[in-house]
């Protein structure tokens, strides 16, 4: 049996009490069949987690666990090509957070499975965001590096566990001995847990997004336009938001300008002068950004061509070829691992930026299994193959705070929004309603705080939202960092716009509470729209809640998510609260059963007193 003692050096010399933030930690490893069982154990021996590890320490194996702080560090490097390692960690008693983004995105991860599900950026999923971290209600956090061909099997096993599996095979290169490395971290609770993973291996973001975007809606010509966009379809759709007496943010044009696809010139037919069209926006008031994305189609010349003959372009892994299909049909992307690629793309953009007059960019795909696969990059880092996300947001973060992307990779640090992927018009929780919350929670609890909902209603991929939907989608998003509006409320009916003009002002009116709580995630990498956990972990009834989220630690908000309720159950955890709707003071922790919240109406909370949670 080995053991190896953990915690915080100069608190240990303090006292013999626990560690406060880090707590001391003991490894056991015991033999067992195929590798060893783990526990990791608290100082008065009880378990606070449990594994096993698919090695054994004498194997050939070059397996190392080593201790650093209240964090134990294993590192395993296989010794041929074609080994699998797999190290499983039991959820015990525990909830599990973080994990992906995904198109039915769950809260906690209790229920959700994965099996040798590859852990990279994809459309597959809506796997937008793929940091390799975990955190469990236990107050253990889990990282994996990036450099690891990781796959996971989630509750695959009889014990509801986590495996993380290295494996050298597709979307990785092939040609690289897999290893398997991860750190996991002991803390007094989820959220000392969560900070502590913020200073260790998440980072905490060097700015906050462009105010007016936080404050006042984007509209965006997506939902509902669709690709039927020209010069009068978007002035028609500005008259119309103004003669509607509504702010904004900018006006975004979407899909379809380009005479082709990564030519990034306007199609002359639809658009005979761009510099008139948004010239006459700004005139408005408006603010003009573009939709724009990392492709360059077949036969788009002679861009295409020239990134071919500089060795611009991503290609697969023997070199034969560059295309691949995306969403827009069959093209090649730019290696933006390659800098002088990204250069040439940025260029490109500045210079329509210029003469075109446009404020900013929606940067749109960023996934990496839109290369070709596997892909060859540039990058000296391969077999690291979401070094491409990376490198991608990171190129297009130099055109500053009031961007949008769609994927993230380790890119906590940039000042932009990151946007959730495309959300269905529909409330389940197949990429509807329900996940608009989950979502917020997740990427929050990933470490990315300036989440951008998708567009109030989705995107109405199956048809346009009901007027119910609209306005719920509409109230649920109310206390996020941004608004965006595709479909408006004036299609539906009176009062449907009297409605949006309510929580629209409510939003503008709170915009200040989030630009405070932006800045604050600057300072210690705090989430702005945490789970209702966070102002009392220990909280076994908040830990599992997932209809319900906080705007900072002092306001919670419990939209309605089903069609056709009037009511619901609301959750408070400890405090003294004051309800907004009944102006009334309630004391938590407790349910509001069957609270009736009529279609005009939403629920939320503002906390008067804070207690001291350990
Ligand atoms: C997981 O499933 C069990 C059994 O169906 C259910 O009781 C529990 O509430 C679920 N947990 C979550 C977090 O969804
Ligand atoms: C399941 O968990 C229990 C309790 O932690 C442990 O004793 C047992 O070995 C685990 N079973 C498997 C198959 O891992
Ligand atoms: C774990 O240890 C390895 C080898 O010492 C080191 O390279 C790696 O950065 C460590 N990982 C973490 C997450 O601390
Ligand atoms: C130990 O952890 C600290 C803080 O996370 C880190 O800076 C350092 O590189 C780690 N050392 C090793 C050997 O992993
Ligand atoms: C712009 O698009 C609209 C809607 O498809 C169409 O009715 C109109 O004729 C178009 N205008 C021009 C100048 O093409
Ligand atoms: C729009 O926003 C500006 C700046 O915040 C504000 O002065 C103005 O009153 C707002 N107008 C409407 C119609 O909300
Ligand atoms: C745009 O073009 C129209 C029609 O040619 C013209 O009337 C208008 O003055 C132009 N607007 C701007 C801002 O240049
Ligand atoms: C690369 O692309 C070529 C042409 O499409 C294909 O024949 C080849 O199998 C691909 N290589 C790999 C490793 O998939
Ligand atoms: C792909 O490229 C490799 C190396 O250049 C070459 O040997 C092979 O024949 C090519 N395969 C195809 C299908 O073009
Ligand atoms: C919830 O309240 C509504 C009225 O607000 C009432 O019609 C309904 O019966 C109540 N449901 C339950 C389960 O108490």
């Amino acid at each position: 049996m080995a053991q190896i003692f953990l915690c915080a050096g100069v608190i240990l010399l303090a006292s013999l009490m626990t560690c406060h933030a880090a707590i001391s930690v003991t490894l056991d490893l015991e033999p067992a069949d195929h590798g060893q069982l783990f526990n990791l154990e608290n100082e008065d021996g009880s378990v606070i987690l449990s594994g096993h590890i698919g090695r054994n320490l004498e194997t050939p194996d070059n397996l190392k666990a080593t201790q650093n702080g209240s964090c134990i560090n294993f590192s395993s490097i296989g010794t041929e090509l074609n080994e699998v390692l797999e190290d499983c960690i039991d959820f015990g008693d525990a909830h599990w957070y973080g994990g992906p983004e995904q198109s039915r995105q769950y809260w906690p991860l209790d229920n959700v499975t994965f099996s040798e599900y590859s852990y990279v950026t994809k459309s597959q999923d809506n796997q937008g965001i793929a940091e390799r971290y975990w955190l469990s209600s236990a107050g253990v956090y889990i990282y994996v590096e990036p450099d690891v061909p990781l796959f996971i099997d989630l509750n695959n096993h009889v014990n509801k566990s986590i495996c993380f599996i290295a494996k050298s095979s597709a979307p990785y290169l092939s040609t690289e001995v897999p290893q398997l490395k991860y750190k996991v971290c002991a803390s007094e609770n989820a959220k000392e847990a969560h900070k502590n993973a913020v200073l260790d291996v998440l980072g905490k973001p060097e700015g906050y997004p462009d105010e007016r975007m936080i404050t006042h809606p984007i509209w965006s010509t997506w939902a509902r336009y669709k690709r039927d966009i020209n010069d009068s379809v978007i002035v028609n759709f500005a008259n119309e938001i103004l003669s509607n007496g509504f702010n904004n943010s900018q006006l975004e044009i979407d899909d379809q300008w380009e005479i082709c696809y990564g030519a990034m010139t306007f199609n002359k037919n639809k658009f005979p002068d761009p510099k008139n069209l948004t010239d006459t926006l700004k005139s408005m008031g408006f603010r003009v950004t573009l939709w724009v994305h990392p492709f360059i189609n077949i036969l788009c010349d002679p861009w295409l061509t020239e990134a071919t003959d500089n060795a611009y372009l991503v290609y697969n892994n023997t070199g034969n070829t560059t295309l691949t299909t995306w969403w827009n049909g069959i093209g090649s992307a730019i290696d933006f691992t390659n800098p002088e690629a990204a250069e040439w793309h940025v260029t490109r953009l500045k210079n329509l930026q210029e003469e075109a007059g446009i404020d900013s960019f929606k940067f749109d795909a960023g996934e990496m299994s839109w290369l070709p696969q596997p892909p060859r990059l540039d990058s000296s880092s391969y077999p690291y193959p979401d070094v491409y996300t990376h490198s991608y947001v990171n190129a297009m973060s130099s055109f500053g705070s009031m961007i949008e992307v769609r994927v993230a990779e380790r890119s906590q640090n940039l000042p932009i929004f990151v946007r959730m992927l495309d959300k269905d018009s529909n409330w389940d929780w197949n990429n509807g309603l329900k996940t608009l919350v989950t979502t917020l929670l997740q990427m929050n609890m990933v470490g990315y705080p300036f989440v951008l909902p998708d567009m109030i209603g989705g995107n109405g991929y199956e048809g346009a939202p009901s007027k119910e939907l609209f306005i719920r989608w509409l109230q649920a998003n109310v206390f996020m960092p941004s608004l965006q509006y595709s479909y408006v409320p004036w299609d539906y009916d009176d009062e449907t716009v009297q409605i949006c003009k309510v929580y629209t002002d409510l939003h503008a009116q709170y915009a200040d509470v989030i630009i405070n709580l932006a800045a604050k995630a600057v300072q210690d990498g705090s989430p702005i729209n945490p789970p209702i956990w966070w102002i009392d972990p220990s909280d076994e009834t908040a830990q599992t809640i997932s209809s319900e989220y906080l705007l900072g630690e002092n306001i919670l908000v419990a939209p309605i998510l089903d069609e056709g309720a009037e009511s619901r159950d609301i959750y408070l955890p400890q405090g003294q609260w004051h309800d907004e709707l009944r102006n009334e003071q309630i004391s938590g922790p407790t349910w509001l059963r069957n609270y009736s919240v009529s279609l005009s109406e939403l629920a939320y909370f503002t906390r008067v007193t804070t207690v001291n949670v350990k």
